[in-house]
């Protein structure tokens, strides 16, 4: 696939386009949440507008139109992902949601007393508090492998915490607060010898590389819609089919049922048993548009770009006096953390917004990495995505230069 010209795809997305406090907006919080695309808005629009009608449930032409463009995007979820079966794609409200349906549910089939769920020291909360739930509500034990220095799993230590109690290993991907990337490949094989499942968490990993769920051969991936250029409350649960078959509903309601009586009511195959209720039906069409517009990008030029956008602003962040960037893994995903002597984040964070350009500051949802790293007032965090540019690297760190050095004043 060609390389296309990165510079121009900015023009496409009508939030970049905007002045923010009278200054061309920068935007560097995309591992928050991503900017839309102009055709992810008017496919929502579209589908309000013109085609509106709900699914599974009539044989009127809207609901016809809608099933089907709700399960064509279901198709391409699969396909993006290499998943062997559309029954293997559950839609969700987003990541959080998918990693409470997993805690739930692999958790009744599957966990006992004394069983292991293993995570990491990197963790978003979301990818934290459900397997302390889960644990609490079985008298199950969270265990945590721990991270070195630059950030990394001690993959020795991780080994060591592996063994028959442990049911389910759930661990990030790209991490949302240092950015490293997990050898995830070797820690399913490593889980996998040791007997346990594992839970991918790709909400910082499917916007920016490539992911194939067979050649990884992850038990579950989840990932956002919105940090994947679609909408809000629309997420994604990869399961293994045969995994998924022996786990029970997580909500009951309608269309996850097969046959209701008052004694008993018996479920709906795949993908449906989970998804109860009316589904989420603008934002998985909308989904399945910004599917399609990354992948006629394509994720291996994304990587190479966002990469690109990575080494250049570390390199011009070293530069600064007292700066230091928390997370240096060898293997990082396009965002970096920093703290600066003397100076609180979100002062930086303030004074930024003045000029135009959006950061976040904080603690990213992982307190813990925090703490390990003693920034106890949180970092500031720049993450980019494949329309950001050299240019806007220039301006922040100029911006950033100059306001430190009126924050020491
Ligand atoms: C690594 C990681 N996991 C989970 C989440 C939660 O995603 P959501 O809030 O879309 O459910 C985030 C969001 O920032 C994240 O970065």
């Amino acid at each position: 696939m060609a390389r296309p010209d990165f510079n121009l795809l900015k023009n496409d997305f009508p939030m970049l386009q905007k002045k923010m406090h009278g200054k061309p907006l920068i935007y560097f919080d995309s591992a928050a949440t991503a900017q839309k695309p102009q055709v992810v808005i008017d496919a929502i629009t579209d589908f309000y507008q013109n085609h509106y009608g709900t699914v599974h449930r009539a044989v009127y032409e809207l609901a016809v139109y809608s099933t089907q463009a709700y399960q064509t995007a279901r198709q391409k979820i699969k396909d993006f992902l290499n998943a062997s079966k559309v029954e293997e794609i559950i839609f969700t409200r987003g990541t959080t949601e998918s990693i409470n349906m997993v805690a739930y549910s692999f958790g009744k089939a599957f966990v006992k007393p004394n069983d292991e769920i293993l995570i990491t020291a990197m963790e978003h909360h979301s990818n934290i508090v459900p397997w302390q739930m889960l644990c609490e509500e079985r008298g199950a034990i969270l265990k945590v492998a721990p991270i070195n220095e630059r950030g990394e799993l001690i993959i020795e230590e991780f080994q060591k915490l592996l063994n028959p109690k442990t049911k389910l290993v759930a661990i990030t991907h790209i991490s949302n607060s240092l950015g490293t990337i997990n050898p995830i490949k070797q820690i399913v094989k490593m889980a996998h010898q040791a007997g346990a499942k594992v839970l991918v968490d790709g909400a910082q990993s499917a916007p920016h590389i490539p992911i194939d769920v067979q050649d990884l051969d992850v038990d579950f991936f989840v990932f956002s819609g919105h940090k994947m250029f679609g909408p809000t409350g629309i997420g994604i649960l990869y399961g293994k089919e045969k995994l998924l078959d022996l786990m029970p509903p997580y909500q009951g309601g309608g269309d996850m049922i097969e046959t209701v009586t008052f004694p008993k009511s018996t479920y709906n195959v795949l993908p449906l048993k989970f998804e109860a209720g009316t589904p989420m039906i603008a934002e998985v069409i909308g989904l399945g548009v910004a599917i399609d517009y990354i992948s006629n990008i394509g994720l291996e030029s994304i990587q190479l770009r966002e990469h690109e956008l990575l080494d250049y602003a570390s390199n011009k962040l070293k530069q600064i006096n007292g700066l230091h960037i928390i997370g240096t893994s060898e293997n990082k995903g396009a965002l970096i953390s920093f703290t600066v002597d003397g100076v609180h984040p979100l002062d930086i964070g303030t004074m930024l917004d003045l000029k135009g350009i959006a950061v976040r500051t904080g603690h990213h949802c992982a307190q813990p990495v925090m703490r390990f790293f003693n920034a106890d007032k949180g970092t500031v965090r720049i993450s980019f995505a494949f329309y950001n540019t050299i240019e806007e690297i220039d301006i922040f760190t100029n911006a950033l230069i100059e306001i430190i050095a009126k924050l020491r004043n």
